[in-house]
């Protein structure tokens, strides 16, 4: 049987534990106990490590992440620093840690910022600290500046660790769906994570879809973008920043979940999950997304409406495997919008979220699609606030109108209660309105 290898702090290493032994647990049973475990399910970031590739830093948390699906990647961990790191120091001499159980990750997680840029903030989305307080810390990354280290490239090649498959093309992975059934079909694991991390599951069969050559990257049409079910969020990201059809989903994308969670998670994952909070969804709903399916029967191509059946079910077959999402660009001159709200501004899933897409003639509205996450067993368009909302001026009078038509049943749990659910979204309804008549709306609200 073949061996896990990784490369470690920059030394290679072969590894001979279960390939769905957490990368934390293997860590600190090596010795590694820089990087903690504090909650084990990607919350807290106590367990921060950097995945390297090239040039590229990406902090994942590596409670979540399992040693099958870093086959070949490079890995570094806290010890990779050393205590001399100018990023250890920063903190350490700027007063930025006190009992130090974070430290680590928040070392981790500003080693990546040091590479990737961007909001220092949003770059701790990720990272709890419960004693020193932001403010040291983000003084401290003020100081750091990028080390210049670059690490090997990933080439994704085929493999197999007992049970464990990690196909490299799309042909192989449905052969072995089709071999295998039964298996986990695992992408970033931020969701099926908590199965290693918590449960310490040890499935028989899994087939780990991240290194399938048809299903990575985000490529970009002149109608839409094809977003392979294996990308990270966190390349969907950068496509939507690049390109100013996609970019009001930035802010939005942004506030999905943290940076280490963007890493590997992935929007083939979150339709898997179909859960009715699902960031992705309402945006794929509100463009006319179209999944891509895979099978030893052929390929398929399902409107996402039709794709999403209910409370964490959705229209995939047994042996099918979901490989893109081909997602419309909004036609020129729409208004293209996306809101989360949820307790937390930061690392928080929805209470209630709206996506939209507005075309129009003149003033008017020519046709809208409205969709919304959190207020029914799945993510849904609202077609009757929609009707209201075809023919007139976005505006005030019509949002309100337009709420007033919501025919939702919400949930009710401790995310938010029904009637604050359908009162929250009835408010987005009117933000929207709001924000076509101040396209410099500052981009994201929360409770
Ligand atoms: C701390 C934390 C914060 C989070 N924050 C958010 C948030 O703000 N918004 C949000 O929407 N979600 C959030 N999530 C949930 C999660 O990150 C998303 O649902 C993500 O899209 C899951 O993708 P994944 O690749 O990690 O899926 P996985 O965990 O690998 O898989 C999820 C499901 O999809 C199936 N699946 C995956 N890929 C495929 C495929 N190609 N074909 C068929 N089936 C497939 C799997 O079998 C499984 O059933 C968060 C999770 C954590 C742990
Ligand atoms: S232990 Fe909390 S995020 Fe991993
Ligand atoms: S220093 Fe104690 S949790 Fe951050």
């Amino acid at each position: 049987m073949a061996s896990i290898e990784i490369t470690l702090n920059g030394a290679r290493r072969t590894i001979e534990a279960p390939p769905t032994t957490t990368l934390l647990d293997w860590l600190r049973a090596e010795g590694l106990t820089g990087a903690k475990e504090g909650c084990a399910e990607g919350d807290c970031g106590a367990c921060t490590v950097v995945i390297e590739a090239g040039a590229s830093r990406r902090p994942v948390n590596a409670c979540l992440c399992v040693l099958g699906q870093m086959h070949g990647r490079a890995i570094r961990a806290v010890e990779g620093l050393g205590r001399d790191h100018p990023v250890v120091r920063a903190l350490a001499e700027g007063g930025a840690t006190q009992c130090g159980f974070c430290t680590p990750g928040i070392v981790m997680a500003a080693w990546a910022w040091t590479r990737s840029g961007g909001d220092p903030h949003a770059a701790l989305a990720g990272n709890l600290c419960r004693c020193t307080g932001y403010r040291p810390i983000l003084d401290a990354m003020a100081a750091m500046s990028d080390d210049g280290e670059t690490a090997p490239g990933f080439a994704a090649a085929s493999s197999q660790f007992g049970g464990f498959h990690l196909p490299a093309t799309l042909e192989e992975a449905v052969a072995l769906r089709a071999a295998f059934p039964d298996a986990m079909l695992l992408a970033g694991g931020t969701d099926l994570g908590l199965r290693f991390s918590e449960h310490r599951e040890h499935p028989a069969e899994v087939i780990c879809l991240l290194n399938v050559r048809e299903m990575q990257g985000v490529t970009v049409g002149e109608a839409c973008q094809r977003i392979g079910a294996a990308a990270p969020y966190a390349e969907w990201l950068e496509a939507c920043r690049a390109d100013a059809r996609f970019a009001p989903l930035v802010p939005y994308l942004e506030r999905l979940g943290s940076r280490q969670i963007r890493t590997l998670g992935t929007v083939g994952g979150n339709l898997g999950t179909a859960s009715p909070i699902g960031d992705a969804l309402p945006v794929l709903l509100a463009l006319g997304a179209v999944v891509e399916c895979a099978s030893p029967r052929g390929a398929r191509r399902v409107p996402v409406e039709e794709f999403l059946l209910g409370y964490r079910r959705n229209a995939l077959a047994s042996d099918e495997i979901i490989v893109a999402i081909e997602l419309p660009a909004p036609p020129p001159g729409a208004l293209l919008a996306a809101e989360k709200l949820s307790r937390r501004h930061d690392q928080d899933i929805s209470a209630v979220s709206l996506a939209a897409c507005v075309e129009f003639a003149g003033e008017t509205v020519s046709r809208a699609r409205l969709a919304f996450g959190g207020m029914a067993a799945t993510a849904m368009r609202a077609r009757e606030a929609e009707a209201v909302l075809t023919g007139r001026s976005l505006d005030d009078d019509a949002a309100r109108e337009a709420g007033a038509a919501l025919r939702f049943a919400p949930m009710d749990d401790h995310r938010g209660a029904a009637a604050y659910r359908l009162e929250a979204a009835r408010g987005l309804l009117r933000r929207l309105a709001l924000r076509h008549a101040r396209p410099d709306l500052p981009a994201t609200v929360h409770a």
